[in-house]
């Protein structure tokens, strides 16, 4: 098996900014301070001081209160997926409405609880709202309205894009008129660039039944398996009766509240200066390698980039070739919620060094070119 030298495929955080020294000093402070709660179970919400932290995260992040008992720490923000869905769906086959694109780990858990996804079509605005509301009327007249809607609002995964504040308020009204909740993933927030930050659902609106999933793993690390859902009661009561976990780790949630015991901001700033110069060096060898034949997402935020490919590029053999070269990315049918094989490839660049993303766009543009079936001219000039 061919190493791989280049990896693009997996949705990491940055090792260079990985604070070593600064956990290994928290770690030996939490666990002799901490040890009567590290020789207990968490229960339901978890660490409080890691909670407070959070709470003051959001409430910083969107200039609202929030309140650290509305918020229960996660074994990563995957298990609040899962948990959301097994709360707000009463049987197999239930519907809920998603992105046409999204995140492969929510597309996997859905299909596992049977949950039957109604895929809505995306823009460079996120999902698209006329189409949802044309949906959902149809749904509601045939009687099979979905349990909730998922949307990943900010750096939406795969594409990047970035819902703006009236569409949030759209969507917001087209979810009460059919009395749904948003169930909404904001995973990448804090993961930003440059630009307006648009405000989280949950601060344009206190409807009690939408939930809210945040997450440790792309600001810090994702081996530390911590992210959070937010609710209000009595939906939090609702999930949390959902939960038989005994609660989440107790130890890495010490570390972590210790480390961040003055907020992210410092952390999150110095880590995001260096993804921006990893999109940058993106962009720019796409730009000098494909910009003949592939059209891509140019994201604020997040970790990632979205290529369409010209439809003449034989995307198996393309990805076989990758790989036995060495690079690797993941292709755009692991993103579609009912598995087509759409002519899209993501590009993560978070782990990666700024030498393997410069050596690697040139070896991925190569093994397209080399993929192609002719010789004509682009067809489209957008990324939808
Ligand atoms: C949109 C989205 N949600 C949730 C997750 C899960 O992340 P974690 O469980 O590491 O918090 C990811 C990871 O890539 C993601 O992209």
């Amino acid at each position: 098996m061919t190493d791989i030298r280049y990896d693009f495929g997996s949705g990491r955080s940055n090792p260079e900014t990985f604070p070593v020294a600064e956990l290994q000093a928290a770690a030996v402070k939490v666990i002799e301070r901490e040890a009567d709660a590290l020789n207990n179970y968490p229960g339901g919400l978890g660490h409080a001081g890691l909670r407070k932290i959070m709470a003051d995260r959001e409430s910083r992040r969107e200039g609202v209160t929030v309140d650290p008992d509305h918020l229960a720490l996660t074994n990563g923000s995957m298990q609040a997926v899962t948990l959301a869905a097994e709360t707000l769906q009463d049987a197999p086959g239930d519907g809920v409405i998603v992105e046409e694109f999204s995140y492969p780990g929510t597309l996997a858990a859905y299909r596992s609880l049977k949950l039957d996804m109604v895929g809505i079509p995306l823009d460079e605005e996120g999902m698209q709202l006329d189409a949802l509301a044309e949906k959902l009327e149809e749904l509601n007249a045939a009687n099979r309205l979905p349990k909730f809607i998922y949307t990943i609002t900010t750096y939406q995964n795969p594409t990047g894009f970035v819902m703006p504040k009236a569409n949030r308020l759209r969507l917001i009204d087209i979810a009460r008129r059919y009395e749904l909740p948003i169930v909404e993933d904001n995973c990448y927030g804090d993961v930003h660039y440059e630009g307006p930050e648009e405000p989280a659902i949950y601060a344009l609106d206190d409807d009690p039944r939408h939930i809210y999933l945040c997450s440790l793993s792309k600001i810090l690390a994702p081996g530390l398996r911590l992210g959070y859902i937010l609710a209000r009661p009595p939906m939090l009561e609702r999930l949390l009766n959902r939960r038989n976990d005994a609660g989440s780790n107790t130890l890495a949630a010490a570390i972590v509240a210790e480390f961040y015991k003055d907020g992210i901001a410092s952390h999150t700033k110095f880590g995001n200066a260096a993804l921006k110069i990893k999109r940058d060096l993106v962009l720019e060898g796409l730009e000098n390698e494909l910009a003949d034949l592939c059209v891509w997402s140019r994201p604020v935020g997040g970790l990632f980039i979205w290529v369409r490919l010209p439809e003449d590029v034989d995307r198996k053999q393309l990805h076989e070739l990758c790989v036995s070269r060495g690079l690797t990315y993941l292709p755009g049918v692991v993103f579609h919620y009912q598995n087509a094989n759409v002519p899209y490839l993501r590009l993560a660049f978070g782990h990666l060094t700024q030498e393997q993303i410069s050596n690697g766009i040139p070896l991925l543009a190569q093994c397209l070119r080399e993929c192609r079936t002719s010789n004509e001219a682009r067809s489209f000039e957008g990324l939808f």
